[in-house]
């Protein structure tokens, strides 16, 4: 005993020692009454200071695993537990219909992994080279010394006040009426969207989306069991007529459409068909939730105003904006901007669930975006976006025999293949050749789309989009003779 123990550098010596005592006691191989060696003796065969293990023992002896005693030593008080006492459960047999779709639905878990050496198109994360770490980190030092303490503990459930004003005014300055509205912080879009699916859909409700949309969309919408009604996309957005016959026949209750660089197909709607599908879904009376997570991510043409900015002082567009994108995804931040009382049931809902966003992450964010970084940032990012998007599209047209590319901005590209040709078929080929991207069809709510698939762009190198994009389109040749 106690010659086994293999000591890092990694942590403090007084805490492995610590541990390794621990262990011993919990798995019954120190007993209760049992002397420990002195200080001294432990210190010499251990070969570390005498402090060390001296704290290691106090350590010991405020969790109630050892006492001293006074002139006679350091002695085992716990009771070890007794691992004979095997009893296991059958947890699949537990899980609820919840949490076995959630298994099912889970894209991470199913598809094709990226493996070490391989070209990958498969995300539409932001390129984390662009970073600016040390003014974030400048941003941290700033706000930390500025209110640290408060910082560590309990906050809001609203949110932290300086950065709601921040993103009203944000907001303000995407031509949306703040009036009347509130904004709630949520843990990025996708929480946004659960907690807003949460407070006002039922079970059993008719919900209308773009077809194809964002996967992760349709599986929370499918854990909210809603009935999807997925409407074709054109390539200035989401098609009127099909809009227009869908809600007419259906008791259709809420809508959630991505009109600025759609995810998938990185499409934009155009401005007389954003104010026309307002108009159709005011005569109908179906609310509309609207993600806004790429709006920044434009690389020509004229601003775009939100559908929350063109419904004026109206209350019927909840927004749902996220920085996963423009910014940092590991941050988690997003918001919903809607209607005030609206906000205050949201607001209600995000407490039962985890009761607020981390403060910190929100005072540092607040800190980093009111010193003009986001300006900065997006100056830097869009030109190295821009770039890659530009040879995206060039390569697409040139490589890849296709029906359509699709895209106009953002970080990912969408491309139809002739109808006969898998997609699916074509990633098993490319992904030996060590290219991996997308399949269409997970962003399909009614199965089809087997012949697309989407290349995310925004972390390959522009030699990788090249010569991946090669091999994509040399396998969807050989596909084709
Ligand atoms: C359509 C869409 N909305 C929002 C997001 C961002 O989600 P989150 O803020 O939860 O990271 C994504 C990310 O891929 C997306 O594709």
């Amino acid at each position: 005993m106690f010659t086994d123990i293999s000591l890092t550098n990694d942590r403090p010596l007084y805490l492995q020692i610590r541990d390794y005592i621990r262990q011993m006691i919990l798995r019954g191989l120190l007993s209760q009454g049992q002397k420990l060696p002195s200080t001294r003796e432990l210190s010499d065969t251990l070969e570390v200071s005498r402090n060390t293990i001296i704290l290691a023992y106090e350590y010991l002896e405020d969790e109630g695993f050892v006492k001293t005693i006074r002139g006679k030593g350091t002695f085992v008080s716990a009771v070890s537990i007794d691992y004979k006492n095997v009893w296991d459960m059958d947890w699949n047999s537990r899980l609820t219909p919840y949490a076995n779709m959630a298994n099912r639905l889970d894209i991470v878990k199913h598809e094709s992994k990226w493996q070490k050496g391989m070209i990958s198109f498969k995300s539409i994360a932001p390129d984390d080279k662009l970073f600016d770490v040390e003014d974030f980190k400048r941003a941290f030092q700033n706000r930390f010394s500025l209110e640290g303490e408060k910082l560590l503990n309990y906050g809001y459930a609203q949110g932290y006040k300086p950065l709601i004003d921040y993103l009203l005014h944000y907001m303000e300055n995407k031509g949306v009426s703040t009036q009347g509205k509130s904004i709630l912080i949520t843990n990025g879009f996708t929480e946004g969207f659960d907690i807003v699916l949460s407070a006002l859909v039922n079970p059993g409700n008719y919900i209308l989306c773009e077809n194809p949309t964002h996967n992760t969309a349709i599986k929370i919408m499918k854990l909210h069991h809603q009935k999807i009604i997925g409407i074709d996309m054109e390539e200035d957005g989401i098609n009127l007529a099909k809009l227009e016959k869908a809600l007419a026949n259906n008791p259709v209750s809420m809508a959630f459409l991505i009109p600025s660089y759609h995810n998938p197909t990185g499409v934009i709607m155009s401005p007389q068909k954003r104010i026309q599908v307002l108009d159709i879904f005011a005569r109908y009376k179906v609310p509309v939730i609207e993600d806004g997570f790429n709006e920044e991510l434009r690389y020509s043409g004229s601003h775009l105003s939100p559908l929350a900015a063109l419904c004026g002082s109206g209350n019927s567009v909840i927004y749902i904006g996220s920085l996963s994108k423009v910014l940092f995804p590991g941050l988690r931040i997003g918001w919903i901007l809607g209607d005030k009382e609206l906000i205050s049931k949201l607001e209600s809902v995000k407490r039962s669930r985890n009761i607020h966003t981390s403060f910190l992450d929100q005072a540092l964010l607040y800190e980093y975006l009111s010193r003009g970084n986001l300006e900065k940032y997006l100056k830097k990012a869009r030109k190295t976006y821009r770039e890659k998007y530009d040879l995206a599209i060039e390569c697409a047209r040139e490589y890849i025999p296709h029906k359509t590319v699709l895209g106009e901005g953002g970080l990912h590209i969408f491309i139809e293949l002739a109808d006969h040709v898998d997609a699916r078929q074509v990633l098993t080929r490319s992904i030996r050749r060590n290219v991996i991207f997308m399949p269409g069809d997970i962003f399909y709510t009614d199965g089809k789309g087997s012949n697309t698939l989407r290349l995310g762009f925004a972390r390959s190198t522009l030699n990788e989009i090249k010569k991946g994009f090669k091999i994509i389109g040399n396998v969807v040749k050989e596909m084709e003779e």
